[in-house]
């Protein structure tokens, strides 16, 4: 019973939810009788609770935190390269190999890479305007725009932007040391934003915190709560609907946030005196939905590259910093590798063209991917037709989740180690090789 407290006031979703509790059971006891997974062959997995399945141990190991969410989703290794995770109403088919992943997410794109009905996270969190968690049809004009941006000759500019910012960070980390992880963020927010919005960041630290949390909180929204596994819950009479006003003051609260970042912005643009840069000339230049006055969708896509590109990469420095402290010899022999091309007295620091020559560093960037991947689930993605694959039958609907951390301990030797060793294999600079 502690369990199920715990999935409740965890997910806040269900403030007062007993006779939620009991609506639930007898709703999702039809579900599993009538229902259709009666056609379905689905690969093993954990054993799980009646009617909530393994809802209650996975919400449990990711409240534990990531030791205890990463033994988790380690584990789930053992029933083989995909694993089943019932997930109330739902399926989760875990991904835990790189093979797997390529064959459904990659090479049968065209039915997974919808997103699942995700009425907490994408709907009162995001005003269904995030990127990361729209539908399809919704999604399609951002991504457009996004290739416009990550992609062509700008990508070399970048590079230069890079360098500049990294030169501030080696100077932040001299002057105040103690603070380096607050320099993380300054740095790759910094990076983020000269990209998208082609200005220098200028903002004083409670606003990098604030966004910091913003995008912390989206991220543990999805997935979070019980209307995400039961979406019958958001068919009741709005005040059953429990626990929803913790995540309406959420989503208003990040509008905010973003409304604060964004409209200095675009006064200065109206204004004629922003930089150029990939918004103002393309997106908001486009037709509707992103020019044309629908200034929301513009915000919230710009300031979800933002997001998406500052706070994965921060995540990733400071996974770097604890792989230091805790693996010293790779550290030196990372700064050995950086010595021998531009010399231990320092004249000049190593810049993006030295890259190729230093492979260690290649190597080390994808050991750190491995070792802590700052995404460890990746968001679901719904198959939209019913698919027989290698003697497993998923019906559509069925949810694939991309499981980096178990496909980052599987058939690695001493996988727990921290060793870019492992990655020496002369395809180092190509980052895209052996990882996802
Ligand atoms: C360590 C670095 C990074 C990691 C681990 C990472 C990881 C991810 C993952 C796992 C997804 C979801 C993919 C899916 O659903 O299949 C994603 C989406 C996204 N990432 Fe990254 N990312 C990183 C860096 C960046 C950077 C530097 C940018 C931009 C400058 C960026 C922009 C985005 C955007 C815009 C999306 C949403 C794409 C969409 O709407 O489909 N990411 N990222």
């Amino acid at each position: 019973m502690a369990v199920v407290n715990d999935f409740f006031s965890a997910s806040h979703a269900l403030g007062t939810w007993r006779s939620t509790v009991v609506a639930t059971l007898f709703c999702s006891l039809l579900y599993f009788v009538l229902g259709r997974r009666s056609r379905e062959s689905l690969p093993p997995g954990p054993r799980g609770l009646p009617i909530v399945g393994n809802l209650l141990q996975m919400l449990k190991a990711r409240k534990g935190g990531m030791a205890s969410f990463g033994f988790f989703l380690r584990d789930l290794n053992r029933f083989g390269e995909m694993s089943t995770l019932r997930m109330g109403t739902k399926n989760w088919i875990m991904l835990n190999s790189d093979r797997v992943i390529k064959e459904i997410i990659v090479n049968r794109n065209k039915i997974t890479s919808e997103r699942p009905y995700q009425p907490i996270a994408s709907g009162i969190v995001s005003r269904w305007k995030r990127t990361l968690l729209r539908r399809v049809p919704d999604w399609v004009e951002g991504r457009r725009a996004m290739q416009h941006l990550l992609s062509g000759t700008s990508v070399k500019t970048y590079g230069e932007w890079q360098e500049q910012e990294s030169a501030i960070l080696l100077g932040a980390y001299l002057d105040e040391p103690e603070n380096w992880y607050i320099h993380h963020y300054r740095y790759t927010v910094g990076i983020a934003f000269k990209i998208v919005l082609g200005i220098k960041l200028d903002r004083p630290t409670s606003d990098l915190e604030d966004f910091r949390r913003m995008t912390r909180e989206f991220v543990i929204s999805i997935g979070g709560s019980a209307y995400d596994y039961f979406p019958w819950l958001n068919k009741l009479p709005s005040w059953l609907r429990f626990g929803r006003k913790y995540w309406e003051d959420m989503g208003d609260w990040h509008y905010q946030t973003l409304r604060k970042w964004w409209v200095p912005f675009k006064q200065t643009v109206d204004k004629g005196a922003a930089p150029p840069s990939w918004t103002r000339d393309y997106l908001m230049n486009q037709t509707p939905p992103f020019g044309g006055g629908e200034d929301e969708e513009a915000m919230y896509l710009a300031l979800s590259i933002v997001s998406a590109g500052s706070d994965n990469t921060r995540m990733l420095l400071n996974a770097w910093v604890m792989s230091a402290i805790s693996y010293p010899g790779a550290f030196l022999k990372a700064r050995e590798a950086v010595e021998k091309v531009v010399g231990k007295d320092a004249t000049r620091l190593p810049d993006l063209s030295d890259l190729q020559k230093i492979t260690y560093i290649s190597a080390t960037i994808k050991e750190l991917l491995r070792w802590r991947p700052p995404v460890p689930v990746v968001p679901a993605h719904l198959l939209t037709e019913d698919l027989d694959f290698e003697g497993y039958y998923f019906p559509a609907g069925t949810e694939f989740v991309i499981s980096p951390f178990a496909v980052g301990r599987r058939d690695y030797k001493d996988a727990e180690s921290f060793d870019p060793d492992r990655w020496m294999n002369g395809t180092e600079t190509n980052l895209l090789d052996g990882l996802w």
